[in-house]
């Protein structure tokens, strides 16, 4: 459903771009993956985080579909991460009320993994206080072509009326079809880019370009940058009352 304007409340959703690991790594004479680890980390506290903000719903991006190309090395270290991460986080998951949802397409990611991923939804299913989106081989431009093919598919089938196709029948078909759009897309480390991160999704949305690097990157921070986010005035294209 369409925002309306003045809604200058704190955002519901927010989407996070968790970029600078590795020159934070780097700064330290560190591996790429000592950063990636620290990222992890700090993901726990920004999650946490969440209710006292009034942050309702966290996307964040961890691994995007152009990430395989970096070096075999690196991928396959943030991988195991990945595989740890779940594996450790899923039970605090459970009892802090966090439910879990990766969105991206799955079917490049190994079977254990993937396996993983669908046990860690099944068994947060029932949460509501934080619904934490984890973008995995995530990208917007793949998410929208995956969502036009099984449109597609809809309309040969005789299941869709081509001339009935609007915005929200394509809404409907994307990864985020259970999450409202983000309200607030932060990225951290100083880059001014989105890399194919919600494309669809964060056509209203407000942004902030943060210098600190996401290792560094402290809920006192986080409760900053939501506090910006209330000063700001969305429009949604109308007039200013
Ligand atoms: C970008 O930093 C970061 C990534 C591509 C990976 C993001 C992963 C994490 C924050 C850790 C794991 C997350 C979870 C959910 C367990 P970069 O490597 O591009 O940094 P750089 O631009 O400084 O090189």
């Amino acid at each position: 459903m369409a925002p309306s304007p003045n809604d200058t409340t704190g955002p519901r959703h927010v989407a996070i771009i968790m970029d600078g690991n590795g020159r934070w790594a780097r700064q330290r004479r560190r591996p790429r993956l000592f950063g990636h680890q620290a990222g992890a980390k700090r993901v726990r506290e920004i999650v946490e985080a969440c209710p006292d903000l009034g942050v309702k719903y966290l996307t964040i991006f961890a691994f995007s579909t152009e990430n395989w190309k970096r070096t075999q090395a690196e991928v396959a270290g943030l991988m195991t991460l990945f595989r740890r991460y779940i594996t450790k986080e899923m039970q605090t998951f459970v009892t802090e009320g966090v439910r879990v949802r990766f969105i991206g397409d799955r079917r490049r990611l190994d079977p254990k993994l993937q396996e993983l991923m669908d046990h860690c939804e099944t068994i947060t299913a029932v949460n509501t206080k934080v619904h934490l989106t984890i973008a995995l081989n995530y990208g917007a431009r793949d998410e929208v072509a995956r969502a036009i093919k099984d449109l597609a598919r809809e309309v040969k089938a005789g299941k869709l009326d081509p001339e009935s196709v609007d915005e929200t029948t394509l809404t409907r078909f994307l990864d985020t079809h259970v999450l409202p759009d983000p309200d607030l897309v932060i990225r951290t480390s100083g880059e001014a880019r989105i890399s194919n991160f919600l494309l669809w999704q964060s056509a209203y949305s407000e942004y902030e370009f943060i210098d600190t690097l996401w290792p560094d990157f402290t809920d006192e921070i986080f409760a900053e940058v939501i506090g910006r986010f209330g000063k700001r005035e969305r429009r949604f294209g109308a007039v200013p009352a």
